[in-house]
């Protein structure tokens, strides 16, 4: 069943080869051909109240948060209404205004972390729509919220979250599409989405083929003290993420900082004992995300490229991990797949517990 570790040596493990199973289940039934949209009933919305919301505001604590920011990308990507992320954490606390125009979306795995669930009841007590990204069914945020999207990622047991977060992203992907459609996206544009969503499944098996590659490079980041990961706009929460995992089950001390931003001062930091993961996907901005490799590089700092195939690093002597291409909007979901081989793979290797992390709950549900 779902909750046996059917040979494998962790659940984390198990988990995150689940994914293009898990990553299919929750597209399907889900994606409307002939309207190139997303079906999404769940939400009990209709499209004219939807259509009506003029902001949407993502809520989650940890990698749910980051994962909402990427949510909050895709939906001024796709339906170009402003949005945002925000740690419910901190939303909880700051007398947050509650507006009528603004839909709240909250992120959760478990649906039972403290922070997010008293700002869901917050959200609620001042007048506001909140709906929910959850995989529990029936825990306690699924049933608060006022509809919602279900995640169909399975149990998830490891401490450290894999196919809930990327069950997430691909339903924030859904639901850009789904209010894009409903706004100014085209039926050629939504189609482009569509079927993009379709080949992420196998694509997620094409990096997870691409194992014993990445188990190498994460030998050198097990040996690393202190780690960055930088990457720019739609990527800068990948590289969030990226950082969590390694910090939560390798204890590698990782910070993520927007690429743009390292010249601002992290780059003081950069010698040939700090390494630096970067995400350099293969679209607009890749040029300049190639020219803070090099100025990595030229401080003798050591690169890890998790990358596209038409990104060209020239002669700089850095490791490449390489990724299948999506659509620009969905590339976060496929580029973040490898900082979990990374981070499992670089425990493995410091002979951590990768599914008990220390100091760590699997969800929070005190203060
Ligand atoms: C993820 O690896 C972390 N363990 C943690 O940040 C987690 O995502 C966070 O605590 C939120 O949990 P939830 O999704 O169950 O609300």
């Amino acid at each position: 069943t779902d909750l046996e570790l059917t040979g494998h040596a962790h659940y984390m493990y198990k988990e995150i080869l689940e994914q293009p199973e898990r990553a299919a289940a929750v597209i399907r039934g889900r994606l409307d051909a002939r309207f190139a949209t997303a079906r999404l009933n769940g939400l009990n919305l209709s499209p004219r109240e939807l259509r009506a919301f003029r902001r949407v505001k993502f809520l989650g604590c940890g990698s749910a948060y980051y994962v909402g920011q990427i949510g909050a990308q895709l939906i001024e990507d796709l339906a170009r209404i402003p949005a945002d992320a925000e740690p419910a954490s901190e939303f909880r606390y700051r007398n947050p205004i509650i507006e009528p125009d603004t839909l709240y979306v909250v992120v959760s795995q478990s649906g039972e972390t403290a922070d997010t669930a008293f700002a869901v009841q917050e959200i609620k007590r001042k007048g506001g729509t909140v709906i929910g990204a959850v995989n529990v069914v029936g825990s306690t945020i699924a049933r608060e919220v006022d509809g919602g999207i279900y995640l169909h990622a399975g149990p998830e047991i490891a401490v450290a979250s894999t196919k809930a977060l990327t069950n997430m992203a691909m339903a924030f992907g859904m639901f850009a599409l789904h209010l894009g459609r409903l706004h100014d996206l085209s039926y050629a544009d939504g189609e482009r989405i569509s079927n993009a969503l379709k080949a992420i499944p196998e694509q997620i098996q094409e990096i997870l083929d691409s194992e014993p590659a990445i188990a190498a490079i994460a030998q050198r980041v097990a040996k690393a003290e202190n780690a960055f990961f930088i990457g720019r706009v739609r990527q800068y929460p990948v590289a969030r993420e990226g950082a969590q995992k390694l910090k939560e089950i390798s204890y590698v001390h990782a910070e993520a900082y927007p690429t743009s931003e390292l010249k601002h001062g992290p780059l003081a930091l950069i010698d040939p004992a700090m390494l630096t993961v970067a995400v350099v996907p293969d679209d607009e901005l890749a040029s300049r995300n190639i020219a803070a490799v090099e100025q990595v590089r030229a401080r003798g700092g050591e690169v890890v490229a998790i990358t596209h195939e038409a990104v060209e690093f020239g002669t700089m002597a850095i490791e490449r991990i390489v990724v299948p291409k999506t659509e620009p909007e969905l590339d976060p979901i496929l580029l973040i797949i490898p900082t979990q081989l990374l981070a499992y793979h670089a425990a493995l290797v410091l002979g951590h517990d990768v599914d008990k992390p220390r100091n760590l709950a699997k969800s929070v549900t005190v203060e």
